[in-house]
This record gives C-alpha cells, structure tokens and sequence, in this order.
C-alpha cells in the first residue's frame, strides 16, 4: 500500500475552503495535563499549510474509548489549549461535534482559521460508522483531509465515513508514515534487519509472516520469543509462552529456514522468580531457563548476537520491547538495541507503542530515521494489510 496514487492536499485548492482534518490527538492525559504531544507536533505541517494557504480549518479527534459517554476527562479541551500554544494563534473549541456549536464554527469560521471539534468518540455513531453521522460531520465542510496515521486501521465515520460525502485527500502525516515504512518494506536498503519483541506471538503473527518474505534477519526478543524456545525444545521455566501457539512458532521457524531468513532467538536470558518491578535479576546463561525462573530480558550474549546483526544493517525496523523495560532491573537489552539501532548508520524505523515508548524514554527519539505516531496502524501496515483511512481517499 502507498500514497502516490491517493490525492493530497497538494493536489487541491483550499484557498476560502472549510477543510474538515481528521487527526490522531489520541493523546496520553495524567491529571488533565498532555504528558506527550508527539502526535499534536506531527499533527502542525498539515494544519499550517491549511492555514497558510486560507483555508477554514476545522481539525476533529477521537481521544480515548469513552463509548458513545460524555465523560469530561475525554474532552479535547486539552489538546486546543496545546495546539493554540503551537499555532501561536486562538484555535476555537467546539463543545460537540455534529451540534450547534459545530455549525456556528462551520458558519463562521474565517480563512486561516483554526477550530477543533469536541471528541467524536463521544458519539457511539462514531465507531460504528453510520452514515447519518458521517454525513452531519461531512456538511460542516466541503474538503476532507485525513492525516490520523494512527486511526488508520479503523473504518469509522470520522476516518473513512465522511469521504463518501466530500473531496477526500491525505495530509502530509500520513504521506511521510505510509511512504518511509512502504519503501522499507518494498525495496528496502539490504540488509534488512527486523526487530520484533512484545508478550505475544499471537499478537504478531501477522507481522513476522509478512516480514519473513521481506528480510534478511529477523530477531526475536521480549516474552515471545519464550514460544519460540519451548517450540525448538528448550526449557523456559514459568516464562510467559502461549501454549496454543507452539505449533504455529514451530511452522515460522521452519518458514524462516525455507526463506533463507536468519531468525535470531535469545542465547541467554535475565530471569527472576516474580514478576516484580524489585525481583533480584538471576543471570541464567544458555537457552534454557530453569524451573521456577521467568524470563525477563535478554541476556548480554543475545546483546552481542542482536547488537553484531543490527551494526551490519541498512534498514532497521522495530517493534516491540526486549524484555520488561518498564522495570528499571530488565530494560537492559531494551536499551542495548536502542542502542545499537540509534549509532548504526542505517534507515531505521520504529513502530508500535511500546517501542516507541521504551525508545523515547531511554532518549533515543532523535537518533532514528522514522518514529511512527501508530500503535495497532503501524502494525497492521506492517503487516501488509489496507489501511481503510488511506483505501477511502480519492485516487489522483
Ligand atoms: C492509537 O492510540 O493507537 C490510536 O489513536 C487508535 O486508538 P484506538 O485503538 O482506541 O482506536
């Protein structure tokens, strides 16, 4: 999947336009307070070129899962206040979304204005994509610009809904989410180096079956790779391993082999008896881990072994945690292949979540090529699926 065939807002006229800008302003909130803008800052190249080129932007979000409820701590309240911080201008809050409030802003706004609707989840029609709905929401305006690349993998009215009814064109967002990661799983630089790490391989499945016909090494760490280990016959204690997915680690494994594809697994590990942020650290060398012992993190020999694949690569992508790296004891492999990627000299791409999370959190960020502002998108795109808030916009 790509953008080049999809219209952008490069492609349109939106001087004196209402522009309806579906964005991700799914932002982490503690106390009312944004604890991380990244995805209002990736969110400001599209709205300022709307606003530069006098269009009547009306910016709309969902935030949360409040289900159709009005809940306070779900209002985007927040999110105007930060972006009106950004913009340096008065950015107008709407108190709905397909409201009073919402059609006076739709009536009169002025060219190079900017006003943000209030949480579109706050209406159940939202997530189930009716069309009386998507319709209300598409008459505030006469262009749609989806540039939401982290609610991309959902069909709901604000994000595939309204294009029925306008004009619907992608923002620059998206563009630079779905054109890095496409190049890179299309006609990647070589050698291609995966990372993949997180609690399950159910979750991944996907992603490593999609990946195992793209690259040339794919690395395995985090508590799914404890599948991985019991599936080839190893011991792994009271790891965390899906039973139920022994069979399918086994048939990846042999896959891996048939495509030529090295599939690195941990060689050592870093256990503890509890899974506990202050449980002693127990160095357990080798693949097996013993009874009563879980696995935690990564060894320092998988370090080297994952550390030596990544310094040879061109194009990196990760996605998911070595180990338990919210616990200060077991973020050291986390951290090592943050690390590795953040000094090697290679495309490197960072998606989903928690990776994001480990890799801002250990002051990385600034090093990688591409930090992906999608959680469950990246990972669908990753895995090769259509994204319906791209499929919906129109063709060129
Ligand atoms: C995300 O945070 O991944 C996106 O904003 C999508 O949120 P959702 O999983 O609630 O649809």
């Amino acid at each position: 999947m790509n953008t080049a065939n999809k219209m952008s807002v490069k492609d349109i006229d939106v001087a004196g336009k209402k522009v309806l800008v579906r964005c991700d302003f799914n932002v982490p909130l503690k106390e009312g307070v944004i604890t991380n803008d990244k995805r209002i800052v990736a969110a400001l190249p599209t709205i300022k070129y709307l606003k530069e080129n006098g269009a009547k932007v009306i910016l709309c979000s969902h935030l949360g899962r409040p289900k159709g409820e009005w809940l306070p701590e779900f209002s985007l309240a927040p999110v105007a206040k930060r972006l009106s911080e950004l913009l340096e201008c008065e950015v107008r809050m709407s108190k709905d979304v397909i409201g009073e409030d919402a059609k006076d802003i739709s009536a009169t706004i002025k060219e190079g204005e900017v006003a943000l609707l209030e949480n579109v989840r706050y209406y159940k029609e939202e997530t189930k994509n009716v069309p009386e709905f998507a319709k209300e929401l598409a008459s505030l305006a006469e262009i749609f610009v989806n540039d939401a690349f982290g609610t991309a993998h959902r069909a709901h009215a604000s994000t595939t809904g309204v294009a029925d009814y306008i004009p619907a064109v992608c923002g620059f967002l998206i563009q630079k989410e779905i054109d890095v990661m496409g190049k890179a799983l299309d006609n990647p630089v070589r050698p291609f180096v995966a990372v993949l790490g997180g609690a399950k391989v159910s979750d991944k499945i996907g992603v490593i079956t999609n990946l195992l016909e793209k690259v040339d090494t794919l690395i395995v760490g985090g508590a799914m790779a404890y599948t991985f280990l019991k599936a080839e016959g190893h011991n792994v204690g009271i790891s965390l391993c899906e039973e139920d997915k022994l069979e399918l680690a086994c048939e990846l494994l042999a896959k891996a082999k048939e495509k030529g594809v090295s599939l690195l697994l941990p060689v050592d590990h870093i256990a503890a008896d509890k899974f506990d942020e202050n449980a002693e650290p127990v160095a357990v060398e080798g693949k097996d881990i013993p009874d009563g012992l879980m696995g935690m993190d990564i060894g320092p020999k998988s370090v080297e072994l994952f550390k030596e694949a990544v310094k040879n690569a061109k194009t990196v992508i990760w996605n998911g945690p070595m180990g338990v790296f919210e616990f200060k004891n077991f973020a050291g492999g986390t951290f090592a292949v943050a690390e590795a990627i953040a000094e090697t000299d290679c495309i490197s791409i960072i998606g989903g979540g928690d990776s994001v999370a480990a890799v801002t959190k250990l002051g990385f960020a600034d090093k990688m090529t591409h930090i992906s502002t999608g959680g469950g998108a990246s990972l669908e795109f990753l895995e090769g699926l259509e994204l319906p808030g791209i499929a919906a916009l129109n063709e060129k």
